[in-house]
């Protein structure tokens, strides 16, 4: 008796924008996959996509997940993920070979993580990391992160303001994520902590619309989505 084929599903870890940064295993994965998958905001064109694309095929079926991104939605957000997940089910069991294309790290704040929890144990699935926009910020701001027994703090933007100021306070280096609309709160935030002159921000890391400011010069009361801010309070970093 032939076994019938199995397909399986690998979170492709796509790193933070540029295409040469995606590693060698996911791009073997990405060229050898039947089915392309990939997240896209419900009213834009979806960034990883545009990092794969110099590496698709054109033989492979994409298959869009058009996810709502605001807090409002993120119910209807959960049965887009459902959906998704019961799509890719069927492909794997059909034998298909499947890539979810993951910005950054699949499993570093990434959507595919809600995938993995609705597929893993029934068919097979992988996660292959990516660099993050933690690596590519910090790398790309020639501003090292961490040393000896520095803390580093990751603090997402829409964090209630008190939180996060305990949040940055408690660590060497702290990196908020999801800047967004949050740009007031996370500026007052560092301000009041008199850490104003040790904070960056970076947006479109590593792509070629990057900008970088120091906190007080960013334009503006709002940043794109795709944002970071980092911020040292001492720490190892400033005596090597
Ligand atoms: C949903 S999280 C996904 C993080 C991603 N999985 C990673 O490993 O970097 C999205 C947040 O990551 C940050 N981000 C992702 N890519 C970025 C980039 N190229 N430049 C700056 N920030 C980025 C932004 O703060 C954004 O709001």
């Amino acid at each position: 008796m032939t076994g019938q084929k199995r397909g399986k599903i690998w979170g492709l870890g796509m790193g933070p924008g540029d295409p040469e940064l995606i590693t060698v295993k996911a791009l073997n994965l990405l060229r050898a996959a039947d089915v392309v998958a990939y997240p896209a905001p419900s009213d834009g064109d979806s960034l990883v996509r545009s990092i794969a694309a110099p590496y698709l095929t054109g033989g492979q079926e994409e298959f869009v997940m058009a996810t709502p991104m605001v807090p409002a939605e993120r119910f209807s957000a959960r049965s887009v993920y459902d959906w998704a997940a019961e799509e890719l089910h069927t492909r794997a069991k059909a034998g298909k070979n499947i890539v979810v294309l993951c910005e950054g790290d699949p499993f570093f704040y990434g959507s595919f993580m809600y995938l993995f929890a609705r597929l893993a144990g029934r068919v097979p699935v992988e996660v292959v990391p990516g660099v993050s926009s933690l690596m590519a910020g910090t790398a790309e701001l020639g501003l090292p992160l961490a040393a000896r027994n520095d803390v580093v703090a990751v603090v997402p933007g829409p964090m209630e303001e008190g939180a996060m100021e305990a949040a940055i306070k408690s660590a060497q280096a702290a990196v908020v994520v999801k800047v967004g609309r949050h740009l007031p709160k996370v500026r007052r935030v560092i301000e009041r902590l008199g850490l104003g002159p040790h904070a960056r921000y970076i947006e479109r890391a590593t792509l070629a619309e990057q900008r970088i400011f120091a906190l007080a010069d960013i334009p503006g009361e709002s940043a794109p989505y795709f944002s970071l801010v980092f911020v040292h309070n001492g720490g190892a970093v400033k005596d090597l």
